[in-house]
């Protein structure tokens, strides 16, 4: 196996690398002069089995056209079988139509890597479960619970836990992590706008008096869906409340807010290369998946099994 990196978030590609003792394969992933994206690889791949790292985070569509070409360049280099390893896949969340005559750009994304020539797609919590069908190629969603689960286990074990979905879309996602955390209880955050113009209501679903409530959501992105929840978590007598995202999108002023925010602490992983502001906060702190992507990637090479890395 050799592994090629792009340049969204290089020191996760590094570090998954040095995870599997072997080199990032020499090449380069550059702009002409009209910003256009130039990839050449300075090695021999030919035979190869390839996989290239690239989160399509922020700039979103950039990091995505540098994914399609390096996948173009493997292929016309004759690599065996090119695996796009995916962290972060951006536009996941239009993975539907929200109303009428609007499209469903996750499916397209999913089809430009098919079709630059990608064979598998390794990707980590995506939106949602079933966009691993939007690609008529093998893909493996990874799920970073596990590793969240160990720090929560080191850090609050034996205290009252209670994990909060921050949405009724997110239960799954955090019903799998309550039980990583023997089976601790669960409770889910109903927004409601009962007319249009009204303002959101918080619901609590559960009873989160005293507990120290764990949120666990995929994607922080503004932050506002979290920090309200926060708020609403302690206005209904939760004694703290603490985040668990995989991945920290952060537009805007999302750090600021997180910063002012009720969250104790925000916990995210470095699917996304994290920005200054982000590495700056006291309030944020980001777990490597690292070693999840590296195992996950040995296994495919081996044709062994991935989902075992779960049980
Ligand atoms: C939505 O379905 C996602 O799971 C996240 O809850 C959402 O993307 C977070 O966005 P924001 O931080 O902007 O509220």
């Amino acid at each position: 196996m050799k592994i090629m990196a792009a340049n969204a978030n290089l020191p996760l590609a590094r570090a998954v690398a040095q995870y599997l003792e072997l080199p990032l394969v020499d090449a380069a992933v550059r702009r002409f002069a009209d910003e256009e994206i130039f990839v050449e690889i300075h090695e021999n791949v030919r035979g190869q089995d390839m996989f290239v790292i690239q989160s399509t985070s922020y700039p979103a569509n950039d990091n995505l056209m540098e994914l399609l070409i390096c996948i173009d360049a493997l292929r016309r280099a004759s690599a065996k079988r090119i695996t796009a390893v995916v962290p972060y896949m951006g536009y996941a969340r239009q993975d539907r139509k929200p109303g009428p005559r609007t499209p469903i750009s996750a499916k397209l994304v999913a089809n430009l890597i098919t079709e630059a020539g990608a064979d598998r797609v390794l990707a980590v919590d995506l939106h949602a479960g079933q966009i691993q069908g939007f690609f008529d190629i093998p893909t493996d969603n990874l799920y970073a619970a596990p590793v969240m689960a160990a720090d929560i286990q080191s850090r609050y074990s034996g205290k009252a836990l209670m994990v909060v979905s921050p949405d009724v879309g997110g239960v799954v996602r955090a019903r799998a992590l309550a039980k990583r955390l023997d089976n601790a209880p669960l409770a889910i955050v109903d927004k409601r706008r009962d007319r249009p113009g009204e303002s959101e209501v918080m619901n609590i679903i559960g009873d989160v008096k005293g507990r120290h409530c764990i949120l666990i959501d995929d994607i922080i992105d503004s932050g506002g869906t979290l920090c309200n929840a926060a708020q609403a978590l302690l206005d209904e007598g939760a004694e703290s409340v603490v985040a668990y995202i995989t991945h920290g999108v952060l537009s805007g002023g999302a750090v600021a807010r997180v910063d002012s925010s009720a969250l104790k602490e925000l916990v995210i992983t470095d699917s996304i290369r994290p920005t200054e502001a982000a590495l700056d906060s006291k309030r944020i702190r980001i777990l490597t998946i690292a070693p999840l992507i590296g195992e996950a990637m040995r296994r495919i090479a081996d044709e062994s099994s991935v989902s075992s890395l779960f049980d």
